[in-house]
């Protein structure tokens, strides 16, 4: 790659757009008084040394990058609940300001890792000068405990470099475990607060009742 500054320059913007209207998606949502299926974003381009390891693992040549490294482009969207994962990937898939290429459902099918999060792979056009490009773009999308299970495995795998001894994996993959009980936990909670909330409004709009009836007397 002669003129990794250039090339970078459209993923660089896209990082930034996409980062703006997916934080855009909470702002309505808090403007709205409602809970935010998004609670913060976050986002890079691929630094150069890790696209040139892994498009050498993957025998990528460098004519091929912007095409076959689907994720050079990156953000991340973290959720506090399981469901709001959902809500959130129903959002990308009605936007009309990009196209989804794939998606990857890493958490009804968790990796052997332990590693649970959904990946979107978007065909994103960004305008330059030089007219409109076309970016490909990941936006992987997990709640706050996938993505705290994510960052220590991924720093360990630093250390270890990928190989981690047998103790250590199965450490991992029980914490991963936690993790997933700790989203269970956590929806239940979210549906018992829901379904508290709804009885106070019952209770506060009886109440109203009741004193209209009183006044009326
Ligand atoms: P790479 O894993 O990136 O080489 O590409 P792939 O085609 O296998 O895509 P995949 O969907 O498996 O992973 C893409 C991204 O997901 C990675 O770059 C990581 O950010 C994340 N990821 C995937 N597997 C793991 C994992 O086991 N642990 C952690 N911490 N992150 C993972
Ligand atoms: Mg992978």
């Amino acid at each position: 790659m002669e003129d990794w500054d250039g090339f970078l320059a459209p993923y660089q913007q896209t990082v930034a757009e996409l980062k703006m209207k997916l934080k855009g998606i909470r702002t309505q949502y808090k403007l709205e008084g409602k809970h935010s299926p998004i609670e913060f974003v976050t986002g890079r381009v691929k630094p150069i040394e890790s696209i040139i390891d892994k498009a050498s693992k993957k025998h990528i040549e460098d004519t091929r990058f912007a095409e076959e490294v689907t994720d050079i482009a990156g953000c991340r969207v973290m959720c506090q609940f399981v469901e709001d994962i959902g809500i959130v990937v129903d959002h990308l898939r009605k936007r009309n300001d990009f196209r989804i290429i794939e998606e990857r459902d890493y958490i009804s099918n968790k990796k052997p890792s332990g590693y649970r999060s959904y990946h979107v792979v978007l065909e994103y056009p960004v305008q330059t000068i030089n007219g409109e490009k076309k970016v490909i773009a990941e936006i992987q999308i997990r709640t706050l405990a996938m993505n705290f299970w994510a960052t220590i495995e991924h720093s360990l795998s630093y250390k270890y470099s990928d190989e981690f001894p047998i103790e250590i994996k199965e450490r991992l993959q029980r914490a991963s475990e936690a993790a997933f009980q700790l989203d269970e936990e956590m929806s239940h909670i979210r549906d018992e607060i829901h379904e508290a909330q709804l009885y106070i409004k019952k209770q506060q709009r009886q109440h109203i009742k009741d004193r209209k009836h009183v006044n009326k007397r």
